[in-house]
């Protein structure tokens, strides 16, 4: 139904939305780091936005204008986005049902406590409550990062719950957004992913993003928009997320062989980086991936190209895993020949990597986490941080 698009998209037909309001009225269910973000910098946008949690807590904090995270920009956004009135923060689906045109599920997909999956059941428990709700036409947009599949099963879900007459759609736009640069990430996206299956989804789509083109358009710049199928634009995330990965373990391995053959990591990594098919960026040895992402959405990838008999496809991914050191979440530090032994030092967590210690250095704080290890002979570079792994010091080498 829809190519993909290089540039800026051009709709081919225009929606009123379902409430009447000039704008669709946006509703985002999940307010951690990524519906937070969003939900403020779409206000900022000039959108009318409620967002929506189960924790009471968040919401009174959100609504007072505390941000439960560090994100730079976005406490001076939520505060001024809340006293402009466009910003409102709610326990009630019942609100968010009667208030929005396009409801944005944000809400977590962490591991499975039982394999390496993804648990889909904040995305049912989003979408029960919301869709017996709805009393008018509806637009569903899942962002939260989910296996290949999860659209259609959501469209489903809203089968199930939601009344067939109102005509309820589903689509999907998977999220890029950097910790450390999120409201930037959102408001200026480097590209935008999204599957419709309607030209009215797409439409109701387009105008929901058109705060973000808009933007582009006074600074002179582009969005390009992939407008593509179910599959592809859950593909999308995980398939990123992958390729940093193992970009990232890439430059640890070399770090490995540099240091066996008498090399400099460093140097090896600056020259590779001038190349602009490699790039330099993701490409600085260290401690290897983690965060609240990449790690569990690696797994869930695998686990899902498995289930769907594509499990060899994704095997160097197991292999992407193992050069890396396990933050101390319980599994064992992986990396080869290193200590096993993460340990902690005051706020600081360190990690042994032979024999050396990162240590704080000049420019290591708690929001650059970067430290070069002072024991003599040793020029490897590394990345600390302090509390991880609390989402708000993550630093933002890992944070997809
Ligand atoms: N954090 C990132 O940088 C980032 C970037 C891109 C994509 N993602 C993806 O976005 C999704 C959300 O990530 P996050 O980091 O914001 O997660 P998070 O754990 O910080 O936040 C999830 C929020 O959802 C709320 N929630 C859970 N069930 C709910 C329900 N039924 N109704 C309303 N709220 C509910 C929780 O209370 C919590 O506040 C994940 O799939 C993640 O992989 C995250």
């Amino acid at each position: 139904m829809t190519n993909p698009v290089q540039g800026t998209y051009v709709p081919t037909v225009t929606v009123t939305p379902p409430s009447g309001a000039a704008r669709p009225r946006l509703t985002f269910i999940g307010v951690g780091y990524l519906g937070a973000t969003y939900a403020i910098c779409y206000a900022e946008l000039g959108y009318e936005v409620l967002a929506v949690d189960v924790d009471p807590k968040r919401v009174e904090d959100l609504s007072a204008g505390q941000m439960p995270f560090h994100e730079p920009g976005l406490d001076e956004l939520l505060k001024r986005n809340l006293a402009a009135g466009r910003l409102r923060f709610t326990t009630s689906y019942q609100e968010a049902a009667d208030f929005g045109d396009v409801h944005f599920i944000c809400v977590g997909t962490p591991q499975r406590s039982d394999g390496m999956g993804a648990d889909l059941r904040y995305v049912e428990s989003a979408i029960a409550p919301l869709a017996p709700h709805l009393t008018r036409k509806a637009l569903i947009v899942g962002k939260s990062t989910v296996p290949v599949g999860t659209a259609e099963w959501v469209e489903h879900l809203v089968e199930k719950y939601a009344d067939p007459s109102l005509g309820i759609e589903v689509a999907w736009s998977p999220e890029f957004l950097q910790e450390g640069y999120a409201a930037d990430d959102v408001m200026r996206p480097n590209r935008i992913v999204w599957a419709a299956k309607t030209e009215w989804a797409t439409a109701m789509l387009h105008a929901a993003h058109k705060g973000v083109f808009d933007l582009a358009s006074t600074e002179d710049r582009e969005v390009p928009v992939v407008a593509t199928d179910f599959a592809t634009a859950e593909l999308v995330k995980v398939a990123a997320n992958a390729f940093l990965a193992t970009k990232i373990s890439f430059i640890n391995a070399m770090a490995e062989v540099c240091e066996v053959a008498g090399g400099d990591v460093t140097h090896l990594a600056r020259a590779l980086g001038f190349d602009p098919r490699i790039g330099n960026r993701f490409l600085q040895s260290g401690v290897g991936f983690g965060g609240g992402c990449l790690p569990k959405d690696i797994r869930a990838f695998q686990a899902r190209a498995q289930e769907l008999g594509a499990g060899e496809a994704l095997r160097f991914l197991h292999e992407v895993g193992q050069v890396r050191i396990c933050p101390g979440r319980g599994s064992r530090c992986s990396v080869r020949r290193s200590s096993p032994t993460p340990t902690t030092c005051g706020t600081l967590r360190r990690w042994r990597w032979r024999g050396c210690w990162p240590r704080p250095g000049p420019t290591c704080t708690s929001t650059t986490h970067r430290a070069r290890t002072t024991r003599a002979g040793c020029t490897r570079s590394w990345r600390t941080t302090s509390l991880w792994p609390r989402r708000s010091r993550t630093p933002s080498w890992c944070a997809y």
